[in-house]
């Protein structure tokens, strides 16, 4: 059988290494951590943000490259007012009091989504603050922030047209594309995680996630910690990524490497 023509970025197979090299959550269950407790959904997402801060000084300190995390869905709005609102606020409070620290600890930081959306006062500290870290050369921390998968996909494919107006169709592959996916700076995941139960997707990056490793856990953002990350790292080390090949052949290839 010939090989077939359509180039697929996933035959780049990525140097598995001990710990990955980007990791993207989907931090879910601050509502429910706090109904349990009795407490307004918000007050989920005041601890979840205590979260994002621990994990972003984590993944720095095990040497994880890219850590991306989903903070607001494109289908987000459609939450009560009050609940967008404080979102907002909070993230604007984050943009506020956190881009100083993430500098200083070399971190770079990248907004990924449709931020028009946004107030003009948030847009304005997104940029600031991914300008300030720029040229940091240490952990690259990516918020996904009215963010949706299928977005990302237009998006690309509207702006490769934009550039090349008369490309033939057949011509369009898959590598056409990738320079213009919002997350063209970093490698595709290789450890996705999602707390808080659900075992789907919502909308996260839907390209990119096409060979990672899919880690799910009943814990609520909120609850999740160094000790819950370091079990999903674990659960990572232990899975064999074969990209349609065979186990077989996998383990051909070591023997060859350590030859
Ligand atoms: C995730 O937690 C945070 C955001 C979507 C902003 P949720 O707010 O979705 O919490 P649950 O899933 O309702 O518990
Ligand atoms: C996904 O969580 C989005 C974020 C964590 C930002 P949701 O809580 O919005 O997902 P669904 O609605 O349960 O699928
Ligand atoms: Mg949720």
């Amino acid at each position: 059988m010939s090989k077939p023509i359509i180039a697929s970025s996933t035959l780049i197979i990525p140097e598995t290494h001990i710990i990955p090299t980007h990791v993207a959550i989907i931090m879910d269950g601050n509502g429910r951590w706090a109904s349990q407790r009795f407490l307004p959904r918000v007050a989920g997402h005041t601890k979840g943000l205590e979260v994002v801060k621990k994990m972003v000084e984590e993944s720095a300190r095990l040497g994880i490259k890219y850590l991306t995390l989903f903070a607001f869905s494109s289908e987000n709005w459609r939450r009560p007012k009050e609940e967008v609102n404080f979102l907002m606020s909070l993230f604007l409070k984050a943009l506020e009091k956190e881009v100083v620290k993430l500098h200083s600890n070399n971190i770079k930081l990248k907004l990924i989504g449709d931020i028009s959306a946004f107030t003009a006062e948030i847009q304005e500290k997104i940029s600031k603050a991914e300008l300030l870290t720029v040229n940091n050369t240490g952990l690259v921390l990516t918020i996904a922030a009215n963010y949706g998968g299928r977005w990302d996909i237009l998006n690309a494919i509207r702006n490769f047209l934009q550039n090349n107006p008369s490309v033939d169709p057949n011509q369009i592959d898959e590598s056409s594309l990738t320079p213009y996916f919002s997350m063209s700076f970093a490698p595709e995941p290789d450890l996705f995680i999602r707390t808080g139960g659900e075992q789907r997707v919502s909308n996260f990056l839907l390209w990119q996630l096409a060979y990672t490793e899919m880690y799910f856990t009943e814990k609520f953002w909120p609850d999740f910690g160094v000790e819950s990350f370091n079990d999903s790292l674990k659960w990572y080390r232990q899975r064999e990524r074969r990209f349609g090949q065979t186990s077989h052949q996998l383990v051909e290839k070591t023997e060859i490497n350590h030859a």
